[in-house]
């Protein structure tokens, strides 16, 4: 079949087979087919969805379209979230992995749109850097037993062409061109045990639970054929994770869950990841001093880490209850809007993202809270987005007599 055949073959309604795909990817990367064939093929696929034999040959096809990472026969884990609002536990769960003498090469991206990135959280620490080569990568995860770093233009870069298109397109919400965009890159970065955090509710991509059940399930299938011992987990993203949401903010709590203190959710859910025996080593001091590590391999200050700060050029606004009773609703979609709007997140690649500016919530779902105590922290620079934040927090966040109802379990069964 050449390329116009398999192009009119899904454009007809038939979902591509193995072969099929394997020959789109070569393509896209080779340059034989053109953006608009390959725009045409995406919407098409959108449509017809894939078999699984078929995703597994798309993630192995995008995995070798550039170089594969090798660790020899170090075992190695990693975790990936599909992104949510105040979602920091990556920052504590690689240290602490690191701590009990796990191996963890954790390739990270940017925030796009509502939802943060590890990489710009972790650059708001002075000086740290995420764009190590692959032999500073190699010397530190065998020194300090775990690195986050950024994708090198060397890995998957089939999933840079499709995934551009797919934003131009509007099908990235494709089960079997998310599934082969995460899993390459993973497959490609050499993770032998992969962790997934399927995010649910406002403030994730997949704001349904079935929706999120079958992509989790996918991905599972798909990582496990793809040779990836896979496990994925559904949680909770109708509220924000923790309580501080933005780039400097998420780095202070990280820090304060890695001394074994923090928000009991955060705590709760890196537990859960890094497994039994996991706990000693966050009260014990041990995951910091690992965090502290990598953070000095990767050129970061790492006495920035404890010191209190008070950024220039940074105010805060305080939100108040407006009347006394039980928060019932801290609304995940609302926050990460008000925090994107300050200027901590991206609408495209290019753009920078402010460090400094985010939302610290004084609460927790549940709680009883009286009229005029303290709701959240608006930390905005010059006043961008501050009008736009405080509308999004008066949506969000709601105290009445009931407390919350429907909230989703923080790990959802
Ligand atoms: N994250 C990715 O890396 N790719 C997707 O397609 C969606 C989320």
């Amino acid at each position: 079949m050449d390329l116009a055949e398999r192009l009119a073959s899904v454009r007809d309604g038939t979902p591509p087979d193995a072969g099929s795909v394997r020959a789109m990817v070569a393509a896209a990367v080779d340059g034989s087919a053109t953006r608009p064939q390959l725009a045409a093929w995406l919407a098409w696929v959108f449509r017809t969805g894939m078999s699984d034999d078929a995703m597994v040959a798309l993630t192995q096809a995008m995995a070798d379209s550039g170089r594969r990472m090798d660790w020899g026969d170090v075992p190695t884990i990693d975790k990936h979230s599909t992104g949510g609002v105040g979602d920091k536990v990556s920052l504590v769960l690689a240290p602490l992995w690191a701590s009990l003498g796990r191996s963890v090469p954790m390739i990270s991206g940017r925030g796009l749109g509502l939802t943060g990135g590890t990489l710009d959280k972790l650059e708001a620490i002075p000086g740290f850097r995420t764009d190590l080569d692959a032999d500073h990568l190699r010397k530190q995860l065998r020194e300090v037993g775990c690195f986050i770093s950024g994708q090198t233009s060397e890995l998957a870069p089939a999933d840079r062409v499709l995934y551009a298109l797919r934003n131009e397109t509007s099908t990235v919400p494709s089960i079997p061109l998310i599934v082969g965009s995460i899993l390459s890159k993973k497959l490609a970065a050499g993770v032998g045990t992969l962790v997934l955090d399927v995010k649910v509710g406002s403030g994730a991509f997949m704001q349904s639970v079935d929706r999120a059940r079958a992509l989790a399930e996918a991905l599972v299938r798909v990582g496990l054929g793809a040779g990836m011992a896979t496990e994925a987990h559904l949680t909770a993203m109708d509220r924000p994770l923790g309580l501080a949401a933005g780039n400097a903010v998420e780095v202070n709590e990280a820090v304060a869950c890695l001394r074994g203190g923090g928000p009991a959710d955060l705590r709760a859910l890196v537990l859960a990841f890094a497994g039994p025996g996991s706990e000693a080593a966050l009260d014990d001091g041990r995951a910091f001093a690992c965090f502290e590590r990598m953070v000095v391999a990767q050129g970061g200050d790492a006495a920035w880490l404890g010191r209190p700060r008070d950024p220039s050029g940074i105010r805060r606004v305080v939100v108040r209850a407006n009347r006394t009773g039980l928060v019932a609703k801290i609304d995940a979609g609302s926050v990460g809007r008000a925090v994107f709007g300050l200027g901590a997140g991206r609408a495209s690649a290019e753009e920078a993202v402010d460090p400094e500016v985010g939302v610290v919530l004084q609460t927790a779902l549940g709680a009883k809270v009286q009229v005029g105590d303290e709701i959240a922290h608006v930390l905005h620079r010059d006043g961008r987005g501050l009008e736009a934040a405080l509308a999004h927090l008066d949506v969000g966040i709601r105290v009445d007599d009931m407390g919350p109802v429907g909230a989703l379990d923080l790990i959802v069964r």
